[in-house]
């Protein structure tokens, strides 16, 4: 049976970041592509009128929506209403349920501080707005395994588990999908997709700039729950899982969760954790902030598949570029055929997963001329972004509204992730300064160092 659609979207923290950045554009383009077709209520606690809400937007969707398109902009600020008020008082979903006149099917997103998820849910459940309703959640989902069981708890007091949805916006990202698609859709991969030709994988997602006025939110979240635990173990799922079975609509959600619970806890000898220069200078940042900005990790799988294949992950701000790259290497021949210098890099596979997108696959071929030296050459497809294509929270807000959960992490695939970084969450370690613009502490080399170190994403 077809899930039935949401028939409104209620956003909490409209006048937030998230929703600047990322929310009103996807609206926007959805406006455009003529999918949004259901009231949009924003709820906040700033006074704002509601013509100063479509300002906001206006401005949101110039900066980060690559241009209004007047009449989809004219759409969506028909479709938006604002309700203002404190997430702690009943009134406040009293002029909610309002608002939703005779919707029976709202989508709530919770785009608002983990602290305060508790009053919503309770306030939405109290006014009537859960019956039939979703709730779309922004990741990191809890600060570790104990909080993120108590999150699930409260959410179940008002919500079935089928009615969640937690988001991670790199399962929307085309990219990221294409890892996915590159290595199902494809048959010759599979024969080498494992521990017998691959020596290790490499995961780096660099990023040049720093923590852009959210000091405050990376001082409580910082590199590993920001983007290890949820987005790079997520794309290490995608690297790592088996094939998922096309006859049932969980079987992805199924291939994923395996892979976390395939990966032992992690340890403080398998970790490098850099802040680089000026952090604790940064709005709302404690003047001896121990918070990490840079985290390098060694992740190990224990699976037939990949048993003694390391997999690494680095991340980091203020680094050398913006870029996220997975670097598949695969084990040398076992034999050297031709005695002249062959190339350091040999075969390979590239993932590129931002800012542009290429498949790339490296190998060594013969230099022109006398001898028999090689050269590296890199047979690859890349593709710059369109402007019609869909930004992965555009894609995400559909899904929810269609109630399809298959790119949204599951509870089971959560605590597994939380389980594995858990170790790390608690240690008391100075991170390693590192200069803006290099590729962080020169300490997480030793974590590569016995195969020739990182591999600089290009
Ligand atoms: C967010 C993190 O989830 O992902 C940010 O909170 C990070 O710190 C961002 O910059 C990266 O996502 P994208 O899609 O902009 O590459």
């Amino acid at each position: 049976m077809t899930p039935e659609r949401s028939d409104a979207l209620v956003f909490f923290g409209i006048t937030g970041d998230l929703a600047f950045k990322k929310i009103f554009p996807a609206l926007h383009a959805m406006a455009k592509r003529g999918t949004l077709d259901l009231p949009v209520v924003g709820v906040a606690t700033s006074r704002l009128t509601l013509d100063d809400l479509v300002q906001r937007a206006r401005d949101s969707i110039t900066a980060h929506g690559g241009g209004v398109d007047e009449a989809a902009f004219h759409h969506l600020s028909t479709l938006l209403q604002y309700v203002q008020g404190d997430y702690r008082q009943a009134d406040t979903f009293a002029r909610l349920r309002d608002a939703l006149k005779t919707s029976r099917r709202p989508l709530h997103y919770l785009a608002i501080p983990p602290s305060l998820f508790a009053d919503v849910v309770e306030g939405l459940g109290s006014a009537g707005c859960t019956a039939g309703a979703r709730v779309v959640l922004e990741k990191p989902f809890g600060r570790d395994l104990a909080s993120a069981r108590a999150l699930n708890e409260t959410l179940h007091h008002r919500f079935d588990e089928s009615a969640i949805y937690r988001i991670d916006h790199y399962l929307g990202k085309e990219a990221v999908q294409n890892i996915l698609y590159f290595r199902f859709a494809n048959a010759f991969l599979e024969p080498i997709w494992n521990r017998h030709y691959i020596e290790n994988v490499q995961i780096t997602m660099a990023e040049q700039f720093g923590v852009a006025g959210r000091g405050k939110f990376y001082e409580e979240t910082g590199v590993m729950r920001d983007v290890i635990q949820n987005h790079l173990l997520q794309v290490v799922g995608f690297l790592a899982m088996e094939p998922p079975s096309a006859s049932y609509p969980e079987a992805i959600r199924d291939e994923q969760a395996k892979v976390m619970r395939s990966i032992p806890p992690l340890s403080g000898d398998q970790l490098v954790l850099g802040q680089f220069d000026g952090y604790k200078d940064e709005l709302g940042v404690a003047k001896d902030s121990k918070v990490a900005t840079y985290a390098a990790v060694e992740v190990r799988i224990e699976s037939w598949r990949w048993a003694g294949v390391p997999f690494y992950i680095r991340a980091g701000k203020s680094l050398a570029a913006t870029t996220t790259e997975v670097l598949v290497e695969l084990k040398a021949p076992p034999q050297v055929v031709f005695r002249e210098a062959a190339p350091a890099m040999g075969n390979y596979v590239r993932f590129r997963l931002s800012p542009d997108v290429v498949i790339a696959l490296g190998a060594s071929a013969k230099r022109v001329g006398e001898g028999m030296a090689g050269q590296p050459t890199e047979l690859s497809v890349a593709r710059q972004r369109s402007s019609d294509e869909m930004d992965a929270y555009e894609r995400l807000l559909g899904d929810a509204m269609h109630g399809d959960a298959t790119l949204f992490a599951r509870q089971d695939a959560v605590e597994a992730a939380w389980a594995i970084v858990e170790p790390l969450l608690t240690l008391d370690r100075e991170p390693i300064s590192y200069p803006v613009g290099s590729w962080g502490p020169e300490a997480a080399d030793r974590l590569t160092s016995a195969l020739g170190g990182w591999y600089a994403p290009q």
